[in-house]
């Protein structure tokens, strides 16, 4: 058993947000250690592990030079036992999924940490959820999953030597940045991990600079919105510099031709020009720019061309190296070896309340009223349920398809009536209402789904033709383990089209509970969806 009880050990880095603020300072100033150590020749054995039980498995399944070699000879560095994966000839090529790999490969050390880049969004969270689930069934230590990159999703790894370099460059000061994000917003998953990343700076203003095709994605910009940041953005380089407004730290990033569908990559030339820096460029940056670049650069045509290299506001040589000290520390606390002096906040996890579901009051505790209250066809029901005020307010057509989806989710081929019907809420406000005679209850399951899919209806009980118990169901936290559910973007772990074996599962955004319009993100890959576009149905 080993004698690391860091306060991060075991954890998974699968987003920027894994680490709370505190733990990403803490980061910075151990890297920042590390790195002063190192150049004033200091003893460095508080960030070694020597540890062969501790295994650092490095599965690249997109090609990498400086993540993979950077967490290689960081692994070295701590005195872990390093793992190359070689995801090529592996059984992957046999359908394997990357579950099952993972599964196996755990069972060959004490402790081990995965370092996964993968096509597949939300890849790390996945094996968090399975391998966690195995570790506890095991009764073994949880394996750590750092995400080197997912699809168009995130690099945190980036993230941290990315916001280490520029704080490195203000002189550790992080009351503000003002940042301009280039190139191709779109695609790149560096520039999706400033929303979150850039958070360390007090007051943050960024400029992104890109034709709109390869813009950031609205989702993203709202989000840096919503973290208060000030958002300004531009087309092409020319219109950014016109702007006489020009920020101190550029962020270069490669036009991510692999990623792009073939009618944007025919547009490569005339996207590329206007995000490629010129020599006349040079008089209209601000005294002491600085230019980084997460890289690789395209050598046929870099948007930060070679003739900079030697300039001094070339910042993306010092950057890369730092990539090394960062993840060294990352998985120095990962690994548990690191942390034993933190002070700070940790990251809360996320519980979520089961009050979407609320008995309501039925008066006197039995009899609403003397008269039978709902009916199948014209006749009162005496025994069974109702489900009333389906889709509430909502335009008639979309009532007639909730009505539909809650027969067949439910499988209601049987002896009922439902139609659509004026509410009281107004004349011209409309609802649905079920009268199922032939169904004696609804456990608590088919209650989450029914809230699931009909939020704002309540259930009836019905016994002796009066409600004797009634539930109001309103928009649930979470949607997950649902067949009829699915994540809506091919490139998610979740997708069925992907075939990973993960279960879907969403979760609601912040606000008012049951309007329509809510919007539920996917675990895995984060991608935003209305409430309707999360059913399969
Ligand atoms: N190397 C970075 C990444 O993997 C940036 C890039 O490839 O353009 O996301
Ligand atoms: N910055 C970066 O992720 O580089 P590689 O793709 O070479 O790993």
């Amino acid at each position: 058993m080993s004698q690391r009880k860091g306060p991060f050990k075991g954890r998974t880095v699968a987003v920027v947000g894994d680490l709370a603020l505190d733990e990403q300072r803490y980061l910075y100033r151990k890297a920042r250690e590390l790195k002063q150590a190192v150049g004033e020749g200091r003893d460095t054995a508080a960030f070694r592990m020597d540890d062969r039980d501790y295994s650092v498995y490095l599965i690249f399944m997109e090609d990498s030079t400086r993540t993979r070699e950077s967490f290689r000879n960081a692994s070295e560095f701590l005195g872990a036992r390093t793992n190359v994966f070689d995801a090529a000839t592996s059984s992957f090529n046999k359908n394997e999924s990357m579950s099952d790999a993972v599964r196996m490969l755990y069972g060959y050390a004490d402790e081990s940490c995965f370092v996964v880049r993968s096509k597949l969004e939300g890849v790390c969270r996945s094996l968090e959820d399975s391998l966690g689930r195995y570790a506890e069934l095991t009764g073994r230590p949880r394996a750590s999953f750092l995400n080197a990159g997912d699809g168009k999703h995130e690099h945190p790894s980036q993230e941290f030597l990315d916001e280490f370099s520029f704080l490195e460059q203000l002189g550790w000061r992080d009351e503000r940045i003002h940042i301009a994000l280039t190139g191709d917003l779109y695609h790149g998953r560096t520039v999706h991990s400033k929303v979150d990343g850039l958070k360390v700076f007090a007051e943050v203003k960024v400029d992104l600079v890109a034709p709109e095709i390869l813009g950031m994605p609205q989702a993203l910009v709202s989000r840096m919105r919503d973290n208060g940041y000030e958002v300004r953005v531009f087309e092409f380089l020319d219109e950014y510099l016109a702007s006489r407004d020009v920020a101190p730290i550029w962020y270069f990033t490669r036009l991510q031709l692999e990623r792009m569908g073939d009618t944007v990559r025919e547009r490569e030339g005339e996207l590329r020009k206007a995000v490629t820096f010129r020599k006349d460029m040079l008089g209209l940056l601000p005294e002491g720019t600085r230019f980084y670049h997460p890289l690789p650069r395209d050598r046929r045509s870099p948007t930060n061309p070679t003739f900079l290299d030697d300039l001094p506001l070339n910042g993306w040589d010092g950057q890369s190296a730092n990539g090394y000290w960062t993840r060294i520390v990352l998985m120095g606390m990962v690994s548990g070896l690191l942390g034993s002096d933190y002070e700070g906040e940790f990251v809360a996890p996320r519980s979520f309340e089961d009050d979407f579901i609320s008995e309501v009051a039925v008066s006197g505790g039995h009899a609403l009223g003397s008269k039978p209250e709902h009916k199948v066809g014209i006749k009162p029901v005496e025994e069974g349920i109702v489900i009333d005020h389906i889709s509430s307010g909502r335009k008639v057509d979309e009532i007639w398809n909730h009505i539909d989806a809650i027969r067949r989710v439910f499988k209601l081929n049987l002896r009922s009536s439902h139609g659509v019907y004026h509410s009281n809420l107004g004349s011209n406000v409309f609802k649905g209402i079920m009268s199922l005679p032939d169904v004696a209850s609804f456990g608590e399951r088919d209650l989450k789904k029914l809230a699931a899919i009909a939020p704002g209806c309540t259930l009836n009980l019905i016994h002796g033709a009066r409600v004797v118990r009634k539930y109001r169901l309103t928009m649930p936290p979470r949607i997950y383990g649902f067949d009829e559910i699915s994540c809506k973007n091919e490139l998610c772990v979740s997708n069925p089209a992907q075939a990973e074996g993960v279960t879907p599962s969403f979760i609601r955004k912040e606000g008012k509970a049951g309007e329509p319009g809510t919007v539920f993100v996917c675990r895995y890959c984060e991608r935003e969806h209305g409430f309707g576009e999360i059913w399969d149905l």
